[in-house]
């Protein structure tokens, strides 16, 4: 599985640099033993890409906080915990997701590491004023694949829209075309062969104090107004 389409620091998750008490490490060097006071790497949340109110009306401050500073958080809490001390610890994110997927007794580690990626991956498929003409680029791509960019959007919505229960809607390139898929609970392109250009959040965290039960209105606004095409653009490499 090629890993490349991760791009650029705001999706990069970071391993914060060893915790070093600085107090007795040469010491323990000295004597021949592994450090004690080393704190294990953990893997960290890249801040959002915009400001928490930068997407209202179609996303609230609101729903925004709660989604990145509880869910998404959560999500990387959870993962954190659950690999230290284990082969996942020191790998980066992208590597756990891919390695865990599919495996019975890795499941709660895979759905902690995927959810913490596809958010990460949502907020930048998102932007303040976006929407509108995908760049020449994309616009050629999409429409050879679908015909027009409405025609795109409209598909998309409407996969995105029937996912039953959780999950995403996502636009992604396979086989050099473009196409929609969805995937429920934490499941991403991603280990299908697929690579993610642009995905669309269906959990209703996401949207439920914003919109109530009215998924759709959610999705179209999100296309309409806030969809990021530069950021599919670069994905698509
Ligand atoms: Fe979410």
């Amino acid at each position: 599985m090629k890993t490349e389409h991760m791009h650029g620091e705001a999706i990069s998750l970071k391993r914060r640099d060893f915790l070093i008490a600085s107090a007795g490490l040469a010491a323990t060097f000295a004597l021949g033993g592994l450090p004690r006071n080393v704190k294990a790497a953990a893997l960290t949340l890249p801040a959002l890409p915009f400001a928490e109110n930068a997407l209202d009306p179609v996303i609230s401050a609101n729903t925004l906080g709660f989604h990145y500073g509880k869910h998404h958080m959560g999500y990387l809490n959870n993962l954190n915990k659950l690999i230290a001390g284990t082969e996942f610890a020191e790998m980066p994110l992208e590597k756990i997701v891919v390695a865990t997927t599919g495996k019975p007794d890795k499941v709660a580690i895979f759905n902690n590491a995927a959810q913490t990626w596809n958010h990460t991956f949502y907020w930048n498929s998102l932007k303040p004023k976006g929407g509108g003409e995908p760049p020449a680029a994309l616009k050629q791509m999409i429409e050879a694949s679908f015909g027009s960019v409405e025609a795109c959007k409209k598909e998309l919505a409407a996969i995105t829209v029937s996912q039953f229960g959780s999950g995403w809607g996502w636009l992604v390139l396979e086989g050099g075309k473009l196409k929609v898929v969805k995937t429920g609970n934490a499941d991403t392109p991603m280990t299908a062969g697929q690579k993610p250009l642009l995905t669309i959040d269906v959990w209703e965290h996401a949207y439920y104090l914003d919109y109530q039960n009215r998924r759709a209105d959610y999705v179209n606004a999100l296309l309409d107004k806030l969809i990021n095409w530069d950021f599919a653009l670069k994905n698509l490499g």
